[in-house]
């Protein structure tokens, strides 16, 4: 029954019982499985709440590969349950909606990927963590959007250099290194929508506010912030500039982090093109706190890898965290 379920939705439908304080279950299930809830910063306000670290994709792998926890409920999306599972595979990684996919990894099929790799040999292969296990399982170094920069200067500079799946990343670390890359043309679907006129007009209205955004951002906005960085990277700057209000060009589930540290600032979230005022990632959003419960209580939807492509993939992970 619940195998059927999962297979059809990709989530366990199993409403939770309305009078539940989900919160206090949440904690009395970690207790007595052993259990850790991890977070991303796009998580529902909710999600972040109830979780035991909260953090960005480097963050969120260092604590995968570390913890002592049997199981690990990944409130994020695929490719980072994926992650922690590769570095952690004697433990049961949970992640509450399986579907919760992401617009960068989908744009880098394995069979593409691997062609392209092909056409273009004697590259060294350098791929965002947000791609899948098999892109993992072709790549010599995973890096993330806090730790590329240095990833990439530690290249030797007469090595060729393939950048995958985020263009935008990509092009961004290119002009902070001086490195030529070739770039896969994968983008992010929220970090592409953000209208660089809607923001020019709400700095006019507000001289002395700071434009931050993620590096997953196009050129043409970042040339406009006056910092770029991870989603941990722009949460500290946050905490750490004399600025009392920043615009915010990232998904918008990090403001709930930022106004919590900084309950006196003002965070305005940088608007969409489209007539919709939010920036939502869609795929993150799939975990509802009701999720989380139902994944953590029935210790399902799971996210299970071969030996195989954990053994392949792994080499890449562990490469990352060891030059982070
Ligand atoms: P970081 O949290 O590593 O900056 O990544 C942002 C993102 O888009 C994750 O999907
Ligand atoms: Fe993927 Fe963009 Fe969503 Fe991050 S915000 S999970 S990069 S689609």
């Amino acid at each position: 029954m619940q195998g059927q379920l999962l297979k059809e939705k990709g989530f366990l439908d199993i409403a939770p019982d309305p009078c539940l304080d989900l919160f206090a279950e949440i904690s009395k299930l970690k207790k007595e499985k052993n259990a850790i809830v991890l977070a991303h910063y796009y998580q529902d306000p909710d999600i972040q709440d109830c979780a035991d670290f909260i953090g960005d994709s480097l963050g969120l792998s260092q604590e995968a590969s570390k913890t002592g926890a049997s199981i690990i409920v990944f409130a994020g999306v695929h490719f980072m349950a994926e992650t922690a599972k590769i570095l952690s595979p004697e433990k049961k990684v949970l992640l509450p909606d399986l579907r919760a996919g992401c617009s960068l990894a989908d744009s880098c099929s394995k069979e593409k990927f691997s062609a392209f790799i092909q056409d273009h040999p004697d590259h060294v292969v350098v791929s965002y963590i947000n791609c899948s296990a098999e892109v993992k399982a072709m790549t010599d170094i995973v890096v993330t959007s806090s730790n590329a920069e240095k990833i990439v200067n530690s290249i030797p500079r007469n090595k060729k250099i393939i950048f995958a799946p985020d263009k935008h990343l990509g092009s961004w670390i290119s002009k902070r290194t001086g490195r030529e890359m070739l770039l896969w043309d994968g983008s992010c679907m929220v970090h592409e929508l953000f209208s660089k006129e809607k923001i020019l007009q709400i700095r006019d209205k507000n001289p002395d506010a700071k434009l931050i955004a993620h590096p997953e951002c196009e050129s043409s906005l970042l040339e406009l912030a006056d910092y770029i960085g991870s989603t941990t990277a722009l949460l500290k700057y946050t905490e750490e500039n004399s600025s009392t209000v920043f615009i915010v060009a990232t998904e918008s589930g990090i403001l709930h982090q930022m106004q919590k540290k900084n309950p006196s600032k003002t965070f305005i979230p940088a608007p969409p093109s489209s007539n919709c005022a939010c920036n939502d990632c869609p795929h993150m959003k799939l975990n509802t706190l009701e999720k989380v419960y139902t994944c953590l209580k029935y210790e399902q939807p799971e996210i299970l890898l071969s030996e195989e492509l954990i053994k392949k993939a792994r080499t890449s992970i562990v490469r990352m965290l060891e030059l982070s």
